[in-house]
């Protein structure tokens, strides 16, 4: 056994072969042993190294430079007297294995380390060197050089005696840091590769934009020129900021993919936007009024609304009081078709400086619709709000909601909710489209909606409104909206002067009795049309010359013999038929209710698509009358084994409601009777088991309508006798109105005395 001077090594491992400088003193020895220690404790296996040299290095002691030779394993250890640490060991040189177990490996791990030192860029030094060695042991422990092998690793090396064990080993270890030095490689060319590309692009762009701009096309980049347009729209400051992060997202991405075309959109449509352009508004009420008499007849009620708006507005805005969220009236114009709501709404804009825009709301059944869709959907776009805002180019345009009435709900959501928040003067100062995801400020906006009838319009909707009525318009005012507006401008459309056609009032009151039967004054104006084409025709093909004067003749001989007729004169003819007065979608109409008898069970037959309100009250007529058949001079034998079928023409249309109550009665009472209804008289009513007469709605409309149909006498429930005041005098004068309290007085006013035979 032999003993040596152990020299620690402190987290370092010395291999044989491997020269080393220490700074120690080994006093004379001239071999020693270098032996690997950690936290204080030492390594069971040491290498024996030679003392080659033995240095002074200034002001710090001794050095040596020691060479490796071989591997020892160590025994008990002891201080000698002179108080050197000594330890037993025994020598493990290397054995030298069959080279055929060894081959495979050798060359394994120089392929491997070859590799390795590619990777890291080795000048070949390190390669040579490693070429030299020729022997397998000290080849396996050239991996002792390894600036990436641990502490524990290159333990494990040096503790392995068995050459082709260390082999092995150090081969695992050195693909290990292969592999691992491929995965830096791999990411670091990964990132390199992506700055090279953006470098290219970035070049690339900049001579396209160099050639652009040789070729006169552009003064700057697309995205310059967004700048431009963002830094001039006015925008408010959250916009703004969203503005410019898209533009930065554009930029990014450079301008040819799908994205970015996206992103081009978007900025479009926020600039479409008239963020910061306002009419200025006129606030001066005598000058409105001025407008809307200037534009349309009549309308006094909708006109002084109006008028009343802009008045308190002014003096708002002069006494420098803020605008109150809450002031914010929407004006609904509800009534029948060609009454000129959607015109009136132009006129709004006009005698108010605003820009007017027309938002058709009819069929709309899709929140989107309202709001738009989020981004996130393939060809998402604004919704209609955003749209408007668009095409009238300012933020505080009159925007009408047209067809409110006809709004509809599915599964894609309520269109209305969206409304709502639309029309709400607490909220609508901060709309969100969906699309456009910022917030829009609709407070400045006149909204004026209109609809056709009211009981369609969503509850929630129509609790924010101030509705006014147009009930559509009499005689006489068709013939002065005729000769004010609708004469003249069929005159001009027709390629006519004014002086070349004349016509005379009452011809054109026939058009308006003989030719249409209207609330409003669309058909009107199309018949206007039609004489005019006509009289158009003869002075082009000068089969006449100007001036002409529109006669009777001219008129049967351009709109054919006259379209409606005094019917209640010849429909009332016959016993069991009354004429009722309806309110419809397009306005008041008179309709004729149909009773017959005829054997059978004593049932009640009822057609003309009646509603379930209006069966009830054709059920309620018939148990009355058979109540009261004394009283009403009906004989008993009329009604035994008979039943009677009540029909209300045209049997091609719905109807309901209960007002057609009374109508029901007379037609039956008089059905029995045999006593035919007065032809002037038409009548409506709700009414009771008991017989009384309750009030009904839209009285205006059916008194005009009965007008219209030629009726001079109206049975009106005692208790709308107040809204007989909306009736335009005019008409009033013209008509006789009995109000009523009882079915009797009813019958009473209705019957003829004269009785018929009973038509069966
Ligand atoms: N009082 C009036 N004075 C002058 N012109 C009128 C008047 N009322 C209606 N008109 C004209 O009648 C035409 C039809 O009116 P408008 O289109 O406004 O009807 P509307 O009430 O909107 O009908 P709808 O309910 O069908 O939409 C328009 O050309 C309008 O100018
Ligand atoms: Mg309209």
């Amino acid at each position: 056994m032999n003993r040596l001077r152990i020299v620690p090594l402190d987290d370092t491992i010395v291999f044989p072969g491997m020269p080393v400088t220490l700074p120690v003193d080994v006093g004379p020895d001239e071999r020693v042993l270098l032996v690997p220690r950690r936290d204080n404790t030492y390594a069971s296996v040491g290498v024996v190294a030679d003392v080659s040299e033995r240095l002074r290095v200034s002001g710090r002691g001794l050095a040596v430079s020691l060479m490796g030779v071989h591997r020892a394993s160590l025994g008990g250890a002891s201080a000698d007297h002179d108080g050197v640490l000594r330890v037993d060991y025994e020598a493990r040189p290397d054995a030298t294995p069959a080279t055929s177990l060894t081959r495979e490996l050798e060359r394994e791990y120089r392929a491997v380390v070859d590799e390795i030192l590619e990777l890291r860029g080795d000048d070949g030094r390190i390669r040579a060197f490693v070429r030299s060695i020729t022997d397998a042991g000290a080849l396996a422990d050239t991996a002792g050089y390894s600036p990436d092998l641990n502490f524990g690793q290159k333990l494990q090396l040096l503790e392995t005696f068995d050459v082709v064990e260390r082999l092995k080993l150090a081969v695992q270890f050195q693909r290990e840091r292969l592999a691992e030095l491929q995965v830096r490689k791999r990411i670091r060319d990964d990132v390199e590769d992506g700055a090279q590309k953006q470098q290219r692009e970035y070049f690339l762009r900049r001579q396209m934009d160099a050639i652009r701009k040789e070729l006169g096309e552009h003064d700057g980049s697309i995205a310059d020129e967004y700048r431009e347009k963002i830094a001039s729209a006015g925008m408010p400051d959250p916009v703004r900021q969203q503005a410019d992060r898209e533009l930065d997202r554009f930029e990014r991405m450079g301008d040819s993919n799908a994205e970015s075309a996206m992103i081009r959109t978007y900025l479009d449509w926020l600039m479409a936007v008239p963020w910061a352009k306002r009419s200025d508004e006129r606030l001066d009420p005598v000058h409105a009024r001025g407008i809307l008499d200037a534009d349309h007849e009549g309308l006094d009620d909708v006109k002084r609304r109006i008028t009343e708006y802009l008045a308190v507005r002014k003096l708002r805005t002069e006494r420098g009081m803020k605008e109150h969220r809450r002031s914010g009236v929407i004006l609904t114009l509800i009534g029948p078709p060609g009454t000129g709501k959607t015109s009136i709404g132009e006129s709004i804009a006009r005698a108010t400086g605003r820009q007017f825009v027309r938002m058709s709301l009819g069929g709309v059944r899709d929140e989107a619709e309202i709001r738009g869709h989020r981004r996130t959907y393939i060809g998402a776009l604004p919704g209609r709000l955003v749209r408007a805002l668009r095409d009238a180019g300012t933020m505080n345009p009159v925007i009408m909601l047209d067809e409110v009435d006809k709004i509809g709900a599915d599964w894609r959501g309520d269109p209305s909710a969206a409304l709502l928040e639309v029309l709400d003067p607490a909220q609508n100062h901060a709309f969100r489209d969906h699309y456009l995801d910022v917030e829009l400020d609709l407070s400045q906006v006149l909204f004026v909606a209109t609809a056709n009838v009211a009981d369609t319009i969503p509850a929630a909707l129509f609790d924010r409104m101030e509705v006014i009525r147009f009930d559509g318009y009499t005689t006489d005012e068709k013939v002065a909206i005729a000769r004010g507006h609708l004469w003249p401008r069929q005159v001009e459309r027709n390629g006519l002067r004014a002086e070349e056609v004349t016509i005379v009032d009452a011809e054109l009151r026939r058009v308006v009795t003989d030719y249409t039967r209207e609330a409003g004054v669309r058909q009107l104006e199309r018949e206007l049309g039609t004489l005019l084409r006509k009289t158009a025709t003869r002075i082009a093909s000068a089969s006449q010359t100007a001036p002409i004067a529109i006669d009777r003749a001219a008129v049967i001989d351009a709109l054919g013999r006259a379209k409606f007729v005094h019917e209640a004169a010849v429909r009332t003819a016959v016993a069991g038929v009354a004429t009722g007065l309806a309110v419809t979608g397009v306005g008041g109409d008179v309709l004729f209710v149909e009773a017959a008898s005829m054997p059978g069970k004593g049932a009640l037959v009822l057609t003309g698509q009646l509603g379930d309100v209006m069966k009830e009250s054709a059920r309620i007529a018939l148990t009355y009358v058979k109540s009261h058949a004394t009283e009403l001079g009906i004989d008993q034998g009329a009604l035994e084994g008979r039943e009677v079928h009540v029909h209300v023409p045209a049997g091609a249309i719905p109807k309901d409601g209960p007002s057609a109550g009374i109508t029901m009665v007379t037609a039956i009472a008089s059905l029995l009777t045999g006593r035919p209804v007065k032809a002037t008289v038409g009548m409506t009513g709700e009414v009771t088991l008991q017989g009384r007469v309750l009030p009904i709605g839209g009285l205006k409309q059916k008194v005009l309508a009965a007008h219209a149909a030629g009726l001079t006498e109206v049975i009106v429930p005692e208790r709308n006798g107040p809204d007989l005041d909306d009736v335009p005098s005019d008409v009033r004068d013209h008509m006789q109105f009995h109000l009523v309290g009882s079915v009797d007085q009813v019958l009473a006013l209705a019957l003829d005395d004269k009785e018929l035979a009973l038509a069966a």
